[in-house]
């Protein structure tokens, strides 16, 4: 491939000398390239090819690198400041020399691979171009299921065209005749996941795994996005999509931000249980969202597939993801049945015997799961067989509610609406939730992570919330209405209260009828909430005891929450936008 580009052949030129690999290999997205790399990957004992799904793949990586790894991701701004308090920070001229350090001759005995990528169809006004220098074979064939990667990219780069570079390096050479591991990859204390916001770059080393190694995905799409949306005045969001038909035939379009792992794929292809009503998806994981020329704000999903959750997926809970995995599809971190097949926790009946994630035997009873709970699947979105038939129009698609959200065994009731855009940004700003198997780090601590941006924020975070509130006024009377849910809440013994996953559409159901004004709410100390009968609960058996504790809010217990926004908006210090401190002041009020 001739690529005509000065500035990418230079950057391309200059990695080369300094990561010193046996070759070099720009990327063409065909797949002739797709099926050469997973050959040899295969051959080489990194990949194991699935019986009963076609050019599906499954591969184990190392146990230390499961997941994202945010105690090691970096946003280097030259101040401090601009970083903010929510992220790990390192003066960039220190870190690019440390990182410097690490990629000098990092791709010994190992070939570079040049990928130009869109995120978002090609041909919208949305999109960007970025390009991913990596040295894992297993890199360029997720991004081949990721994103658009095709001779359009390179055309529309052009000579001059801008685009992000991004560099990444799982930071292990090999000497010569070493013989490669099934997972190669840097120890710990010597991976970085490093953005340069300032200068859109993103340098990346030491691990293969998901966010820390996809580039376009976390890195891109949200920390260097967000930055970039904030400077030319629009939203790079943590958001699935989706289109609600109603029975009338009307459409809503609902961008929802959930921590990770918390219900963002599942939604997107939700299966309404209510009659008359179809969801479509049109993304799972990022929303870039544009005022259009009417004035009302329009979304993208900048992917091209999906990296979704394994464990809990299934025939009952995700019909559609299910069938979208029949072909095509990475997995990683699976388990492997005797029949060739892969397996996971809350799939199906565990089989008698299978290989863990591990490469282990595992029977059921183990002392450990058979699949790690991080495991993924990396899938093109359109074989979801909801996918909609508008999830690549270049213009995106109107958004009318915005949801917020994430998981909380208690306090958090299943859902509520705001007052206003100001109170909708002050739900979004203290949104919280117990952690997850997404990140490496403990799981089920309670953390604010607001507008489920803490981890990939990529400025001051209080300064993102004063963007939300520009924003809105800038959306005026098109601003989207907005909501919180929370799917999670457990009874005292640790059951879920709320079924979830299709009775979901229930809850969406409310919150359309409220942007009509067909259906009325009761006004609480958080916000406007449904009465009982204001939800439509047919065809349901929810215990009545199990409903009220669902929408019960207990004003002791929202004190307390009170006192820990206070703490969690002090980190901000006067950065903090006026706005959201007189909203924390109206909550103490309302709650007496
Ligand atoms: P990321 O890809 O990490 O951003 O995650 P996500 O937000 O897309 O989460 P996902 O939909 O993959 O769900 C994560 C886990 O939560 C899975 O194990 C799901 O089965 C479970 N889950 C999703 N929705 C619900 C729900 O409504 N109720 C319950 N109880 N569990 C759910
Ligand atoms: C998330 O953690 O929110 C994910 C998975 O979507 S990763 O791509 O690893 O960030
Ligand atoms: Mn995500």
């Amino acid at each position: 491939m001739t690529v005509q580009h000065a500035k990418l052949n230079g950057w391309v030129k200059e990695v080369a000398d300094m990561c010193r690999p046996e070759s070099v290999h720009w990327c063409d997205g065909s797949r002739e390239e797709y099926d050469r790399l997973m050959k040899q990957m295969v051959a080489g004992g990194m990949a194991t090819p699935l019986a009963g799904r076609p050019n599906s793949f499954l591969f184990r990586s190392d146990p230390s690198d499961v997941a994202r790894l945010e105690s090691r991701t970096y946003i280097s701004t030259a101040r401090k400041e601009d970083a903010g308090p929510t992220n790990n920070w390192i003066d960039p001229g220190e870190l690019k020399t440390a990182m410097k350090g690490s990629y000098k001759g990092c791709m010994r005995g190992r070939t570079l691979f040049v990928i130009p990528f869109s995120m978002g169809p090609v041909d919208s006004p949305i999109a960007k171009i970025g390009v991913e220098i990596t040295d894992s074979p297993y890199v360029v064939c997720n991004m081949h299921i990721m994103t658009r990667i095709d001779a359009r990219v390179i055309e529309k780069l052009g000579a001059d065209g801008e685009f992000i570079p991004c560099l990444h390096s799982i930071g292990a050479p090999l000497a010569p005749g070493q013989k490669d591991t099934s997972w190669p990859c840097a120890p710990l204390d010597q991976k970085y996941i490093s953005h340069f916001p300032e200068e859109n770059l993103i340098w990346s080393y030491g691990s293969g795994y998901g966010g820390n190694a996809l580039l376009g995905k976390k890195c891109l799409a949200l920390r260097i996005a967000s930055a970039m949306a904030k400077r030319e005045g629009w939203m790079a969001e943590h958001m699935l999509i989706l289109r609600l038909t109603n029975p009338e035939g009307k459409w809503f379009h609902i961008a929802a931000a959930f921590p990770s792992a918390c219900g963002k794929t599942n939604l997107a292809m939700l299966t309404p249980t209510i009659p008359g009503w179809k969801c479509e998806c049109i993304g799972d994981d990022i929303a870039w969202i544009k005022i259009g020329p009417d004035g009302r704000p329009y979304a993208i999903n900048p992917e091209y597939g999906f990296f979704g959750v394994a464990p809990g997926t299934s025939y009952d809970s995700n019909p559609s993801a299910m069938d979208t995995l029949k072909e095509n599809t990475i997995f990683t971190n699976c388990a492997l049945t005797d029949d060739g097949d892969i397996w996971w926790e809350g799939m199906s009946p565990a089989p008698a015997h299978a290989i863990d994630w591990k490469g282990r035997d595992w029977t059921p009873g183990s002392s450990e799961p058979a699949a790690h709970a991080n495991s993924r699947f990396t899938a093109p979105a359109r074989q979801c067989p909801v996918i909609c038939p508008d999830w690549e129009k270049p213009e995106g698609v109107p958004i009318d509610i915005f949801v917020f959200g994430g998981r909380r065994a208690s306090v958090m009731p299943l859902v509520h609406e705001a007052f206003s855009w100001d109170h909708g940004v002050f739900m979004g700003a203290t949104a919280s939730s117990e952690t997850t198997a997404a990140n490496i780090g403990s799981v089920g601590n309670l953390r604010r992570d607001p507008f489920a941006m803490q981890p990939f924020c990529g400025y001051n975070m209080a300064d993102y919330f004063g963007h939300w509130l520009a924003m809105g006024d800038r959306f005026g009377k098109h601003a989207p209405r907005i909501f919180y849910v929370n799917w999670f809440r457990k009874s005292p013994e640790g059951r879920w209260l709320w079924p979830g996953f299709g009775d979901n559409s229930r809850v969406l159901k409310w919150m359309c009828e409220r942007v009509e004004g067909k259906v009325g709410a009761v006004e609480t100390p958080i916000g406007l909430m449904p009465r009982e009968k204001e939800l439509d609960l047919t065809g349901m058996d929810i215990p009545g005891a199990d409903l009220r504790e669902l929408l019960r809010v207990d004003p002791s217990a929202w004190k307390a929450e009170a006192a820990d926004i206070e703490r969690h908006f002090g980190q901000f210090g006067d950065r903090l936008p006026a706005r959201l401190r007189r909203q924390l002041d109206d909550l103490r009020r309302r709650l007496g």
